[in-house]
């Protein structure tokens, strides 16, 4: 098997990127959106496990996939967890009542095809929980040196991959990182068959992450 991006970061970004206080409000914009529920959740790039307590902690059953092999070392005691490609996920089509993909959106060339593949396996009515990183706050072009001024530089409206970062501390520099414009990314879920139900943000003063709730039509 190839090597993934992710390898290389993965004791870093499980020891190191996770361990301090949850200030995007990841986990609770997860769990808001998601609710309670029962049967399995798939976490759609699921690296190290580190939300399968969120899901597990609502009633649901996590199971993940992931293409870093080392990321998913430290999946167990926290979710089954296979390798493999967000767009071509090993689930049969209309077979979950729910799916999550929490801040891959960036990490993946094609979303929309992500998102076409979750719509594939969840049945009709199934969830799906989108947490990534802001499209307008957060980027290569978002310099957020300062909390409280964050500045703004062309490329929203033409990023493309790239490791450029305003920090050395962040996944971007090291892996780097695709740019979808808030209507791109919208539009992919409603080109999806998803239909958008809710939504929130997370981070002060200014939002670092954006969440989607939306539903198999
Ligand atoms: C920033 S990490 C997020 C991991 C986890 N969801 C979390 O919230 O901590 C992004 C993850 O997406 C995975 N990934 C990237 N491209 C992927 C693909 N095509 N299929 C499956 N996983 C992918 C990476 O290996 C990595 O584990």
């Amino acid at each position: 098997m190839t090597s993934a991006l992710y390898d290389d970061v993965a004791d870093w970004y499980e020891t190191e990127f996770l361990a301090g206080p949850d200030l995007i409000g990841v986990n609770d914009q997860l769990g808001r959106l998601l609710g309670p529920g029962e049967g399995p959740c798939l976490e759609i790039g699921c690296g190290t496990g580190a939300r399968a307590a969120v899901t597990r902690g609502l009633g649901w059953t996590p199971v993940g996939v992931d293409l870093s092999a080392g990321m998913l070392r430290y999946t167990p005691g926290r979710l089954p967890a296979a390798r493999g490609d967000a767009t071509r996920l090993p689930f049969a089509s209309g077979s979950l009542p729910a799916a999550v993909a929490v801040m891959i959106h960036t990490d993946v060339p094609d979303y929309p095809a992500v998102l076409r593949e979750a719509s594939r396996v969840l049945r009709p009515g199934g969830v799906f929980v989108h947490v990534g990183v802001h499209p307008c706050f957060c980027g290569a072009f978002a310099d957020r040196k300062d909390p409280a001024a964050v500045v703004i530089e062309p490329g929203y409206l033409d990023g493309a991959w790239t490791k450029k970062s305003w920090t050395s501390e962040g996944v971007r520099d090291k892996v780097g990182a695709t740019h979808l414009t808030m209507p791109g990314l919208l539009r992919a879920f409603v080109a999806a068959g998803l239909t958008v139900e809710e939504f929130s943000e997370g981070g002060e003063p200014t939002p670092a992450t954006f969440a989607v709730r939306a539903r198999k039509r």
